[in-house]
Protein backbone atom coordinates (compact mmCIF):
# COMPACT_ATOMS: atom_id res chain seq x y z
CA UNK A 1 0.00 0.00 0.00
CA UNK A 2 1.07 3.83 -0.93
CA UNK A 3 -0.04 6.81 0.65
CA UNK A 4 0.87 10.27 -0.18
CA UNK A 5 0.22 12.82 2.59
CA UNK A 6 0.85 16.04 1.08
CA UNK A 7 -0.19 20.28 1.25
CA UNK A 8 1.82 19.64 4.71
CA UNK A 9 2.36 23.28 5.80
CA UNK A 10 5.85 21.96 8.26
CA UNK A 11 7.30 19.18 8.20
CA UNK A 12 9.86 18.22 10.48
CA UNK A 13 12.10 15.72 9.30
CA UNK A 14 14.70 15.37 12.15
CA UNK A 15 17.21 15.33 9.32
CA UNK A 16 18.93 18.25 10.42
CA UNK A 17 20.91 20.69 8.08
CA UNK A 18 22.01 24.59 7.52
CA UNK A 19 21.69 24.61 11.07
CA UNK A 20 18.42 23.66 11.61
CA UNK A 21 18.03 20.94 13.78
CA UNK A 22 14.49 19.56 12.94
CA UNK A 23 15.07 19.67 9.71
CA UNK A 24 12.00 21.34 8.61
CA UNK A 25 10.57 21.52 5.30
CA UNK A 26 7.29 23.76 4.20
CA UNK A 27 4.74 23.03 1.65
CA UNK A 28 6.25 19.09 1.62
CA UNK A 29 4.55 15.49 1.34
CA UNK A 30 5.66 12.55 2.88
CA UNK A 31 5.48 9.16 0.55
CA UNK A 32 4.49 5.81 2.49
CA UNK A 33 5.04 2.52 0.67
CA UNK A 34 4.44 -0.37 2.90
CA UNK A 35 5.90 0.05 6.28
CA UNK A 36 8.46 2.75 5.48
CA UNK A 37 8.70 6.08 3.99
CA UNK A 38 9.57 6.15 0.61
CA UNK A 39 9.68 9.82 -0.12
CA UNK A 40 10.01 13.40 1.16
CA UNK A 41 10.84 16.60 -0.03
CA UNK A 42 7.92 20.05 -1.08
CA UNK A 43 4.99 19.04 -2.35
CA UNK A 44 5.64 20.52 -5.51
CA UNK A 45 8.06 17.53 -6.42
CA UNK A 46 6.13 14.94 -5.28
CA UNK A 47 5.57 11.67 -6.86
CA UNK A 48 2.22 11.59 -9.48
CA UNK A 49 0.10 9.67 -7.50
CA UNK A 50 -0.52 6.15 -8.95
CA UNK A 51 -3.49 3.73 -8.86
CA UNK A 52 -4.39 2.31 -5.53
CA UNK A 53 -1.98 5.29 -4.00
CA UNK A 54 -4.22 7.01 -0.93
CA UNK A 55 -3.76 10.89 -0.28
CA UNK A 56 -4.19 12.33 2.57
CA UNK A 57 -4.35 16.24 2.25
CA UNK A 58 -2.84 17.68 5.41
CA UNK A 59 -4.47 20.93 4.66
CA UNK A 60 -1.45 22.82 5.50
CA UNK A 61 -0.91 21.38 8.99
CA UNK A 62 2.25 20.86 10.89
CA UNK A 63 3.87 16.60 10.29
CA UNK A 64 6.17 15.60 13.06
CA UNK A 65 7.62 12.22 13.43
CA UNK A 66 5.64 9.99 16.00
CA UNK A 67 6.98 10.10 19.45
CA UNK A 68 9.38 8.13 20.79
CA UNK A 69 8.82 7.52 24.88
CA UNK A 70 12.00 5.55 25.78
CA UNK A 71 11.06 5.36 29.57
CA UNK A 72 8.12 3.77 31.17
CA UNK A 73 6.54 1.45 33.80
CA UNK A 74 3.55 0.54 31.96
CA UNK A 75 2.99 -2.87 33.34
CA UNK A 76 1.52 -2.54 37.03
CA UNK A 77 -1.40 -3.30 39.17
CA UNK A 78 -3.43 -0.45 41.46
CA UNK A 79 -2.46 3.49 41.08
CA UNK A 80 -1.17 5.59 44.35
CA UNK A 81 -3.40 8.59 44.08
CA UNK A 82 -3.79 8.59 47.65
CA UNK A 83 0.16 9.18 47.68
CA UNK A 84 -0.04 11.82 45.11
CA UNK A 85 -3.14 13.70 46.85
CA UNK A 86 -0.54 13.58 50.08
CA UNK A 87 2.10 14.76 48.47
CA UNK A 88 0.14 17.89 46.60
CA UNK A 89 -0.18 18.81 50.90
CA UNK A 90 3.07 18.30 51.70
CA UNK A 91 4.18 14.65 51.84
CA UNK A 92 7.73 14.25 49.74
CA UNK A 93 8.09 11.29 47.01
CA UNK A 94 10.02 8.63 48.31
CA UNK A 95 11.28 5.27 46.42
CA UNK A 96 9.53 3.48 49.04
CA UNK A 97 6.49 3.68 47.85
CA UNK A 98 7.39 1.06 44.94
CA UNK A 99 7.09 -1.41 47.37
CA UNK A 100 2.78 -0.45 47.36
CA UNK A 101 2.63 -1.23 43.51
CA UNK A 102 4.68 -4.32 43.90
CA UNK A 103 1.75 -5.60 46.15
CA UNK A 104 -0.92 -4.85 43.78
CA UNK A 105 0.95 -6.39 40.73
CA UNK A 106 1.44 -9.65 41.88
CA UNK A 107 -1.93 -9.86 43.12
CA UNK A 108 -3.20 -9.02 39.23
CA UNK A 109 -4.33 -11.99 37.60
CA UNK A 110 -1.81 -11.96 33.88
CA UNK A 111 -5.40 -11.00 32.46
CA UNK A 112 -6.19 -7.75 34.67
CA UNK A 113 -2.70 -7.01 33.83
CA UNK A 114 -2.68 -7.01 29.87
CA UNK A 115 -6.04 -5.75 29.45
CA UNK A 116 -4.94 -2.81 31.71
CA UNK A 117 -1.16 -2.30 29.00
CA UNK A 118 -3.61 -2.62 26.43
CA UNK A 119 -5.53 1.03 27.04
CA UNK A 120 -2.55 2.10 27.91
CA UNK A 121 -1.17 1.45 24.45
CA UNK A 122 -4.38 2.97 23.12
CA UNK A 123 -3.81 5.72 25.24
CA UNK A 124 -0.25 6.40 23.76
CA UNK A 125 -1.26 5.96 20.65
CA UNK A 126 -3.95 8.55 20.69
CA UNK A 127 -1.38 11.15 21.55
CA UNK A 128 1.19 10.28 19.40
CA UNK A 129 3.52 8.17 20.45
CA UNK A 130 4.80 5.36 17.87
CA UNK A 131 7.50 3.78 20.61
CA UNK A 132 7.60 3.19 23.79
CA UNK A 133 9.68 1.75 26.25
CA UNK A 134 8.57 -0.65 28.98
CA UNK A 135 10.39 -1.57 32.52
CA UNK A 136 9.29 -4.80 34.71
CA UNK A 137 10.42 -3.68 38.01
CA UNK A 138 6.75 -4.15 40.21
CA UNK A 139 7.21 -7.66 40.22
CA UNK A 140 10.68 -8.55 42.47
CA UNK A 141 10.08 -12.42 42.28
CA UNK A 142 11.58 -14.48 39.50
CA UNK A 143 8.09 -14.90 38.80
CA UNK A 144 6.77 -11.53 38.69
CA UNK A 145 9.21 -10.27 36.87
CA UNK A 146 9.67 -13.14 34.12
CA UNK A 147 5.50 -12.57 33.44
CA UNK A 148 5.80 -8.75 33.49
CA UNK A 149 8.66 -8.79 30.87
CA UNK A 150 6.78 -11.41 28.87
CA UNK A 151 3.60 -9.01 28.81
CA UNK A 152 5.89 -5.64 27.98
CA UNK A 153 7.26 -8.09 24.87
CA UNK A 154 3.68 -8.54 23.50
CA UNK A 155 3.36 -4.66 23.03
CA UNK A 156 6.97 -3.91 22.56
CA UNK A 157 10.39 -4.80 20.87
CA UNK A 158 11.95 -2.15 23.87
CA UNK A 159 11.44 -4.30 26.89
CA UNK A 160 13.71 -3.53 30.04
CA UNK A 161 14.53 -5.92 32.87
CA UNK A 162 14.60 -3.73 36.30
CA UNK A 163 14.58 -6.00 38.85
CA UNK A 164 16.70 -3.82 40.78
CA UNK A 165 13.75 -0.97 41.01
CA UNK A 166 13.88 -1.20 44.98
CA UNK A 167 14.99 -4.16 47.91
CA UNK A 168 11.33 -5.83 48.01
CA UNK A 169 10.25 -5.94 51.77
CA UNK A 170 10.69 -9.55 51.97
CA UNK A 171 14.52 -8.90 51.38
CA UNK A 172 14.67 -5.65 53.90
CA UNK A 173 17.23 -7.37 55.91
CA UNK A 174 19.01 -9.30 53.02
CA UNK A 175 19.62 -6.59 50.36
CA UNK A 176 22.70 -8.95 49.51
CA UNK A 177 20.70 -11.93 48.77
CA UNK A 178 18.17 -9.98 46.59
CA UNK A 179 21.12 -8.57 44.76
CA UNK A 180 22.47 -12.19 43.90
CA UNK A 181 19.04 -13.57 42.95
CA UNK A 182 18.48 -10.24 40.33
CA UNK A 183 21.94 -11.29 38.93
CA UNK A 184 21.04 -15.03 39.07
CA UNK A 185 17.73 -16.47 38.18
CA UNK A 186 16.03 -13.59 37.99
CA UNK A 187 18.41 -12.20 35.10
CA UNK A 188 17.98 -15.75 33.39
CA UNK A 189 14.16 -15.65 33.98
CA UNK A 190 14.02 -12.17 32.23
CA UNK A 191 16.54 -12.06 29.34
CA UNK A 192 14.80 -13.53 26.29
CA UNK A 193 12.19 -11.50 27.30
CA UNK A 194 14.88 -7.98 27.16
CA UNK A 195 16.16 -5.85 25.70
CA UNK A 196 17.78 -3.87 28.39
CA UNK A 197 18.79 -4.05 31.62
CA UNK A 198 18.00 -1.05 33.96
CA UNK A 199 18.95 0.05 38.07
CA UNK A 200 17.52 2.13 40.10
CA UNK A 201 20.74 4.04 41.52
CA UNK A 202 19.73 6.42 44.06
CA UNK A 203 19.62 7.09 47.90
CA UNK A 204 16.74 3.69 49.55
CA UNK A 205 16.79 2.08 46.36
CA UNK A 206 20.55 0.47 44.91
CA UNK A 207 24.32 1.75 45.48
CA UNK A 208 26.78 2.54 43.46
CA UNK A 209 28.95 -0.77 43.69
CA UNK A 210 25.41 -2.90 43.36
CA UNK A 211 24.02 -0.96 40.18
CA UNK A 212 27.92 -1.66 38.89
CA UNK A 213 27.43 -5.56 39.55
CA UNK A 214 23.40 -5.49 38.42
CA UNK A 215 24.68 -3.50 34.87
CA UNK A 216 27.61 -5.94 34.45
CA UNK A 217 25.41 -8.79 34.89
CA UNK A 218 22.88 -7.82 32.60
CA UNK A 219 25.68 -7.28 29.99
CA UNK A 220 26.74 -10.27 30.16
CA UNK A 221 23.87 -11.55 29.65
CA UNK A 222 23.49 -9.62 26.20
CA UNK A 223 21.37 -7.04 27.52
CA UNK A 224 22.20 -3.06 27.13
CA UNK A 225 22.80 -0.79 30.36
CA UNK A 226 20.51 2.08 30.41
CA UNK A 227 20.21 3.67 34.43
CA UNK A 228 18.06 5.52 36.90
CA UNK A 229 19.85 8.04 38.27
CA UNK A 230 20.15 11.36 40.13
CA UNK A 231 16.61 11.76 40.52
CA UNK A 232 16.00 12.37 44.47
CA UNK A 233 19.55 13.97 44.80
CA UNK A 234 23.14 13.70 44.11
CA UNK A 235 24.90 10.64 43.57
CA UNK A 236 26.83 8.40 41.35
CA UNK A 237 24.60 7.48 38.58
CA UNK A 238 25.35 9.39 36.04
CA UNK A 239 29.46 8.51 36.07
CA UNK A 240 27.96 4.84 36.78
CA UNK A 241 26.35 5.24 33.73
CA UNK A 242 28.66 6.70 31.45
CA UNK A 243 31.42 4.14 32.49
CA UNK A 244 29.23 1.62 31.57
CA UNK A 245 28.99 2.79 28.08
CA UNK A 246 24.91 2.87 28.84
CA UNK A 247 22.57 4.43 25.89
CA UNK A 248 20.84 6.40 28.05
CA UNK A 249 20.79 7.67 31.74
CA UNK A 250 17.59 8.91 32.88
CA UNK A 251 16.20 11.47 35.65
CA UNK A 252 19.53 13.68 35.68
CA UNK A 253 17.54 16.12 38.00
CA UNK A 254 20.25 16.88 40.58
CA UNK A 255 23.85 17.15 38.14
CA UNK A 256 27.46 18.71 39.42
CA UNK A 257 29.78 19.95 36.97
CA UNK A 258 31.83 16.42 36.81
CA UNK A 259 28.70 14.56 35.88
CA UNK A 260 27.99 17.46 33.22
CA UNK A 261 31.44 16.78 31.40
CA UNK A 262 31.13 13.32 31.70
CA UNK A 263 27.89 12.97 29.52
CA UNK A 264 29.06 15.68 27.25
CA UNK A 265 32.16 13.39 26.87
CA UNK A 266 30.14 10.01 26.16
CA UNK A 267 27.59 8.40 23.48
CA UNK A 268 25.35 8.35 26.57
CA UNK A 269 21.85 10.31 26.40
CA UNK A 270 20.51 12.31 29.34
CA UNK A 271 16.84 11.57 29.51
CA UNK A 272 14.88 14.16 31.56
CA UNK A 273 11.45 13.11 32.66
CA UNK A 274 9.64 16.46 33.70
CA UNK A 275 6.79 14.47 34.73
CA UNK A 276 8.20 13.54 37.44
CA UNK A 277 9.05 16.98 38.66
CA UNK A 278 5.87 18.00 37.54
CA UNK A 279 3.99 15.29 40.32
CA UNK A 280 6.28 15.21 42.92
CA UNK A 281 7.25 18.79 42.83
CA UNK A 282 10.58 18.46 43.26
CA UNK A 283 12.79 21.08 40.98
CA UNK A 284 12.79 20.56 37.15
CA UNK A 285 16.37 19.47 35.66
CA UNK A 286 18.45 21.98 33.62
CA UNK A 287 17.86 20.94 30.11
CA UNK A 288 19.63 24.05 28.87
CA UNK A 289 22.69 23.17 30.54
CA UNK A 290 22.85 20.17 29.09
CA UNK A 291 22.07 20.85 25.97
CA UNK A 292 24.86 24.23 26.10
CA UNK A 293 27.50 21.33 27.55
CA UNK A 294 26.74 19.37 24.03
CA UNK A 295 24.94 16.86 25.67
CA UNK A 296 22.24 14.23 23.98
CA UNK A 297 19.24 15.44 25.48
CA UNK A 298 16.03 12.82 25.09
CA UNK A 299 12.35 13.71 27.24
CA UNK A 300 10.46 10.45 28.70
CA UNK A 301 7.09 10.29 29.97
CA UNK A 302 8.36 8.09 32.54
CA UNK A 303 4.78 6.92 32.73
CA UNK A 304 4.07 5.04 36.28
CA UNK A 305 1.86 4.84 39.23
CA UNK A 306 3.81 6.35 41.73
CA UNK A 307 6.21 9.47 40.63
CA UNK A 308 4.44 10.04 37.04
CA UNK A 309 1.40 9.13 36.03
CA UNK A 310 0.90 10.54 32.47
CA UNK A 311 1.94 9.34 28.79
CA UNK A 312 1.53 12.48 27.77
CA UNK A 313 4.22 13.75 25.57
CA UNK A 314 3.06 16.68 24.39
CA UNK A 315 2.75 17.71 28.24
CA UNK A 316 6.59 16.79 28.63
CA UNK A 317 7.13 19.31 25.39
CA UNK A 318 5.47 21.90 27.42
CA UNK A 319 6.84 20.99 30.88
CA UNK A 320 10.30 21.18 29.11
CA UNK A 321 9.95 24.40 27.19
CA UNK A 322 8.44 26.23 30.14
CA UNK A 323 10.00 24.99 32.80
CA UNK A 324 13.37 23.50 31.96
CA UNK A 325 15.10 26.15 29.30
CA UNK A 326 14.69 23.86 25.98
CA UNK A 327 13.11 25.88 22.91
CA UNK A 328 10.15 24.40 21.23
CA UNK A 329 12.27 22.11 18.51
CA UNK A 330 14.81 21.38 20.92
CA UNK A 331 11.88 19.92 22.74
CA UNK A 332 10.42 18.26 20.16
CA UNK A 333 13.39 16.59 18.86
CA UNK A 334 13.95 15.33 22.43
CA UNK A 335 10.49 13.45 22.44
CA UNK A 336 11.37 12.12 19.00
CA UNK A 337 14.69 12.19 17.48
CA UNK A 338 16.46 12.09 21.23
CA UNK A 339 13.97 9.00 22.28
CA UNK A 340 15.19 7.39 19.76
CA UNK A 341 18.91 7.50 20.46
CA UNK A 342 18.10 7.12 24.14
CA UNK A 343 16.77 3.29 22.85
CA UNK A 344 19.91 3.20 19.92
CA UNK A 345 17.45 3.08 17.13
CA UNK A 346 17.97 4.86 13.25
CA UNK A 347 15.13 3.44 12.32
CA UNK A 348 12.59 5.90 13.88
CA UNK A 349 12.25 9.32 15.48
CA UNK A 350 13.04 10.96 12.04
CA UNK A 351 11.10 11.51 8.69
CA UNK A 352 13.50 9.87 5.65
CA UNK A 353 13.27 7.52 3.19
CA UNK A 354 13.87 3.81 4.49
CA UNK A 355 12.46 5.43 8.40
CA UNK A 356 9.65 3.30 9.84
CA UNK A 357 6.62 5.44 8.83
CA UNK A 358 5.67 6.54 12.11
CA UNK A 359 4.15 9.86 11.65
CA UNK A 360 1.96 12.09 13.57
CA UNK A 361 -0.54 15.00 11.89
CA UNK A 362 -1.04 17.68 14.33
CA UNK A 363 -4.29 19.91 14.34
CA UNK A 364 -2.10 23.30 14.07
CA UNK A 365 -0.05 24.68 11.84
CA UNK A 366 3.54 24.30 13.02
CA UNK A 367 5.35 21.87 16.03
CA UNK A 368 5.52 25.23 18.74
CA UNK A 369 2.22 24.65 19.25
CA UNK A 370 2.65 21.33 21.00
CA UNK A 371 4.30 24.22 23.75
CA UNK A 372 2.19 27.05 22.85
CA UNK A 373 -0.81 25.17 23.46
CA UNK A 374 -0.56 23.01 26.40
CA UNK A 375 -3.13 20.28 27.72
CA UNK A 376 -5.42 21.07 24.26
CA UNK A 377 -5.44 17.97 21.98
CA UNK A 378 -3.76 18.16 18.78
CA UNK A 379 -3.08 15.15 17.62
CA UNK A 380 -5.51 14.89 14.66
CA UNK A 381 -3.99 11.70 12.73
CA UNK A 382 -0.70 9.05 13.88
CA UNK A 383 0.50 6.61 11.42
CA UNK A 384 2.78 3.32 13.01
CA UNK A 385 4.79 1.38 10.47
CA UNK A 386 2.26 3.58 7.47
CA UNK A 387 -0.51 2.29 9.41
CA UNK A 388 -3.33 4.94 10.34
CA UNK A 389 -4.19 4.18 13.55
O1 LIG B 1 11.29 6.39 37.37
N1 LIG B 1 12.69 6.13 39.89
C1 LIG B 1 12.27 4.99 39.97
N2 LIG B 1 11.17 4.50 39.43
C2 LIG B 1 10.07 5.29 39.00
C3 LIG B 1 9.11 5.53 40.10
C4 LIG B 1 8.32 4.35 40.37
C5 LIG B 1 7.27 4.52 41.44
O2 LIG B 1 7.27 5.47 42.25
O3 LIG B 1 6.43 3.63 41.44
C6 LIG B 1 10.58 6.54 38.36
O4 LIG B 1 10.29 7.66 38.78
FE1 LIG C 1 11.38 5.37 35.80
Amino acid sequence: MAALITNIGELTTNVSRDGDLAGTITDAAVLIEGTRIAWVGPAADAPAPVAGMGTVDAAGRAVIPGFVDSHTHLVFGGDRADEFEARMTGTPYAAGGIRRTVAATRGASDEALRARLAGFVTELHAQGTTTFEIKTGYGLTVHDEARLARLAAEVTPEVTFLGAHVVPAEFAERRDEYVDLVVGEMLRACAAHSRWIDVFCERGAFTADESERILAAGVAHGLLPRVHGNQLGHGEGVRLAVAAGAASVDHCTYLDDADVAALAGSQTVATLLPGVEFSTRQPYPDARRLIDAGVTVAIASDCNPGSSFTSSMPLMIALAVREMGMTPSEAVWAATAGGARALRRDDVGAIAPGMRADLVLLDAPTRVHLAYRPGVPLIASVWKDGVGL
